[in-house]
């Protein structure tokens, strides 16, 4: 059983912690505490400790800094109404974690370091996960490179770390909102043979430029094509895109080693079959999807992740035009696909898959 050494340093007042409660928005503050634990070549994992939320002291030669050597994961804490706290398949997090840390050259953290650190941390952080409308606690664990030296190899000081956000929704605003997506032809996001499948800060670095270009032409999320032949959908700034069809299909990108596994993606692949929705993962080219939108056979565009939830897409943009999905507003398969995934999430609806956790 891995234990933590608690420093219990509360770094808000109570009513600091009521006010981001009344109005969390979405990764902008964080809870009282962090969870750490600290790796080096020699010792291996080390130092678990729990400690109040607070900088980093850092080298400015540390390896992040210079080559992004740095993975990190997403996942959520929710408040059921008997006011338990449950986590959503957090092993599938732990085993991604460990994929991207192996891609990075950056050491594996054991699965059960991974639960008992955000276990941890929501137990001393309970009073920090917001109860309101689909509000919850972002966890946000992460590891980087520390050691100070500026010649490219894999850094051999490492920290682990998981911060806690309550948090609303990604998008802002209240109630279901459908985004716009701006599909790029300017920039790629990842190329075969990448880090494209690893959750690494480098992605979303790659990502910011056309994130700029997508809010620019008035969109809030940016759709990426394949970098190769640069017709495929792979995945958004931040979240996997699936499509709703008149004859009873959902369909997404197929996973390969430039997209992102998400957790939420998997869920809904499951919860789709479960709900009598033919599955069909892969290959989807951007004109397919334009035109099925505008033929109206593709009926329902959303987007989804951990953040995200299931976000509806009101349109499709890039420089050749804009298509309005369905009638713009959220779809009736998108909408039920989102309840039936956030009853689960919140105890409204029997965990028939065991996807919760108890804290
Ligand atoms: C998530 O959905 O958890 C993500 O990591 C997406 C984004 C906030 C980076």
């Amino acid at each position: 059983m891995t234990s933590f050494t608690i420093h219990d340093a509360p770094v808000h007042t109570e009513d600091e912690r009521a006010a981001v409660l009344s109005d969390p928005g979405f990764g902008a503050r964080f809870s009282d505490h962090m969870a750490l634990i600290e790796w080096t070549s020699e010792e291996g994992w080390h130092d678990r400790r729990i400690v109040g939320y607070g900088p980093f002291e850092l080298d400015p030669a540390a390896a992040v800094f210079h080559y992004a050597q740095e993975a990190f994961e997403g996942l959520k804490a929710y408040a059921h109404a008997d006011g338990s706290v449950w986590r959503f398949r957090a092993e599938v997090n732990a085993d991604r974690f460990q994929r991207s840390c192996r891609r990075l050259g950056l050491p594996e953290l054991p699965v059960e370091d991974f639960l008992a650190s955000v276990d941890e941390l929501v137990t001393i952080d309970r009073d920090w996960v917001p109860t309101g409308q689909e509000q919850s606690l972002y966890l946000r664990p992460f590891m980087f490179a520390r050691s100070p030296f500026l010649a490219v190899k894999p850094s051999t000081v490492v920290t682990y770390a998981v911060i806690a956000s309550p948090s609303g929704a990604y998008f802002g605003g209240s109630g279901v909102q459908p985004v716009d997506i701006w599909f790029t032809r300017d920039f790629t996001r990842a190329a075969p043979g990448g880090t494209g499948f690893a959750k690494c800060g480098g992605n979303y670095a790659a990502s910011m430029v056309s994130q700029q270009e997508a809010e620019a032409n008035g969109c809030s999320q940016v759709g990426f094509l394949d970098a190769v032949e640069h017709r495929y959908v792979e995945e958004l700034g931040g979240m996997n895109l699936f499509v709703v069809t008149d004859d009873g299909r959902i369909i997404t990108p197929a996973l390969t080693d430039t997209i992102l596994e998400g957790v939420t993606r998997t869920a809904i692949l499951q919860l789709a079959t479960d709900a009598g929705l033919v599955a069909e993962e892969r290959r989807l080219a951007l004109d397919e999807l334009v035109e099925g939108v505008d033929r109206g056979t593709f009926t329902e565009v959303f987007a989804c992740g951990t953040a995200a939830i299931i976000t509806p897409v009101g349109s499709l943009k890039d420089a050749e035009g804009q298509h309005t999905v369905g009638d713009g507003e959220p779809g009736e398969t998108t909408l039920g696909l989102r309840q039936r995934l956030t009853d689960i999430q919140y105890g409204k609806a029997d965990d028939i898959h065991g996807w919760m956790h108890r804290i």
